[in-house]
């Protein structure tokens, strides 16, 4: 498996600090979940059916067609498989799954801007930040034969989604980890075109994804309300988190975490793992990303552990 942020468990075996004492900043899930009453208990006795309101839900929300599957990453693992061996292209940073996927589906990565039969982008990047423009996109799809766009992190600021944008050779991934904050219910989306959806849906097992996922994915997608209110709070958070972290460099990123390109990264995340605070660590090019804290004495121990750190 490769290295990923929330592995609190592992961090509290390495710096001997009990799991429950950790400041856990090393993700972009945002700290406040979608309230989700309990279910019913049919959600847990019967098996899940399609056409229970997610899909018209899910439409409505994204304003596209989608494809409902066990977390982005399923889609992330099995698009590159569906396709002949080839040249892909993709920025660096990335989201490491990407490159991973497609190197174990026999394509070969190339630089940026070179030419290629394929290309990924992450819009907003994880773990830079880093923003696409729909109009470049657009022109990105028209130089390869398919564009895949991970739009994980979109949700707060979905201006330059390409969801809906009819493009016959792009498809668009959604998730309901992050911005929702429900990232253990394992559910994400494809848009896309319906060739596309269709040849995806033949690939996953039946009840592929769980009935209480769907049910929970159904309502955090139709509360209009709350979503309005998360969008507020994780914009605010992610300027207040901008201006934490001005004294460890020039913060980059989007609603839902920070990043600081810097020579220093190593050094930082054990001294703020020696704080109990957990951050994301990158090594190419060396860097930190950090989430956002949930509550005020969250604030405070950051603030308290840069200011030691100096
Ligand atoms: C950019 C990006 N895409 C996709 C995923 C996977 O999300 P999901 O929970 O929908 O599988 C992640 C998870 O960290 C991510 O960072």
């Amino acid at each position: 498996m490769l290295e990923h942020g929330g592995c609190l468990i592992e961090a509290a075996r390495r710096f001997g600090i009990p799991v429950a004492d950790w400041l856990d900043l090393s993700t972009g899930i945002a700290p406040w979940p979608y309230p989700l009453p309990l279910p019913p208990p049919e959600v847990w006795q019967r098996l899940p059916e399609e056409n229970d309101g997610l899909e018209e839900a899910a439409r409505a929300f994204y304003g596209a067609e989608v494809l409902p599957v066990p977390g982005s990453q399923w889609a992330i693992e099995t698009i590159p498989r569906l396709l002949p061996p080839g040249r892909v292209m993709m920025p660096q940073p990335i989201y490491a799954e990407h490159p991973h996927a497609w190197a174990a589906a026999g394509h070969t990565r190339v630089g940026w801007d070179a030419p290629a039969d394929y290309a990924v982008v992450c819009n907003p990047n994880n773990p830079s930040g880093e923003r696409y423009s729909r109009s470049e996109l657009l022109s990105l799809a028209a130089r390869v034969r398919l564009l895949v766009v991970d739009e994980a992190f979109i949700d707060a600021e979905p201006r330059e989604s390409l969801a809906g944008s009819g493009a016959d050779n792009t498809l668009v991934l959604r998730s309901l980890g992050k911005f929702f904050g429900l990232a253990g219910v394992r559910l994400g989306f494809v848009l896309g075109p319906a060739a596309w959806r269709q040849r995806l849906r033949g690939h996953l097992s039946p009840w592929a994804v769980a009935h209480p996922a769907r049910w929970a994915a159904r309502l955090a997608l139709a509360d209009r309300g709350w979503q309005a209110a998360q969008r507020e709070r994780l914009l605010a958070a992610a300027r207040r988190l901008d201006a934490t972290l001005r004294s460890l460099g020039t913060p980059a990123g989007c609603a839902l975490f920070c990043y600081i390109a810097t020579p220093r990264a190593e050094a930082l995340f054990e001294r703020l793992a020696r704080c109990g605070i957990l951050v994301r660590r990158f090594d190419d090019p060396p860097a930190l990303r950090f989430g956002l804290p949930g509550d005020e004495a969250q604030w405070r121990r950051l603030e308290d552990a840069l200011k030691d750190i100096g």
